[in-house]
């Protein structure tokens, strides 16, 4: 999201970007209770807040964005996440058949590791101190053929995410 817009300049006039050599910067979600999803980001993904707006938003922010009145960077590791919120109980989960990006996939460093974050999950989840806009629980553990193991979730949003153990390509992450 940028604060400020820029001037035009003849896009045939700019030289064609070297390859990419970063990561991803931040994922936005969208909320429609930014309070509880602060919480929930806080205690299932063990982010803190690290930056936020409220107002202020550029033009074009505003137009592609209608309604946004506050934004909240939570960050762990090198993971960012934007969570922001616009008019007042506008948001619904999109639609399962709608195009977007449709999952986040999250590597952890172990077999062991995987199930904790799943336990984790169904832990908040039956707390009672999170209101979910989707009802299904997190799914089981899935194994491909090449041994890679995976569970797909929900946050309070709707907004799916994944968990992955990839055998042999994490032995940096192991713990
Ligand atoms: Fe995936």
């Amino acid at each position: 999201m940028t604060a400020a817009g820029s001037r035009e300049t003849s896009a045939s006039a700019i030289a064609t970007p070297a390859r990419l050599t970063g990561g991803i910067d931040h994922i936005g979600v969208q909320s429609d209770d930014l309070p509880c999803s602060i919480r929930w980001y806080e205690e299932f993904f063990g982010c803190d807040v690290t930056w936020q707006m409220e107002g202020g938003f550029s033009d074009l922010s505003r137009r592609r964005l209608p309604g946004i009145s506050r934004l909240v960077e939570l960050a762990v590791a090198d993971i960012r996440f934007h969570l922001f919120t616009r008019s007042a109980g506008a948001g619904e989960p999109p639609p399962a058949e709608a195009n977007q990006f449709q999952h986040v996939c999250i590597r952890v460093g172990s077999a062991d590791e995987l199930r904790r974050w799943r336990a984790h999950w169904f832990r908040l989840h039956s707390s009672g101190r999170y209101a979910f806009a989707r009802p299904e629980p997190a799914s089981v553990i899935d194994v491909d053929k090449d041994g890679m193991q995976s569970f797909y979730a929900y946050d309070v949003n709707g907004l799916e995410f994944e968990f992955t153990y990839a055998p042999g390509a994490d032995d940096d992450l192991g713990r």
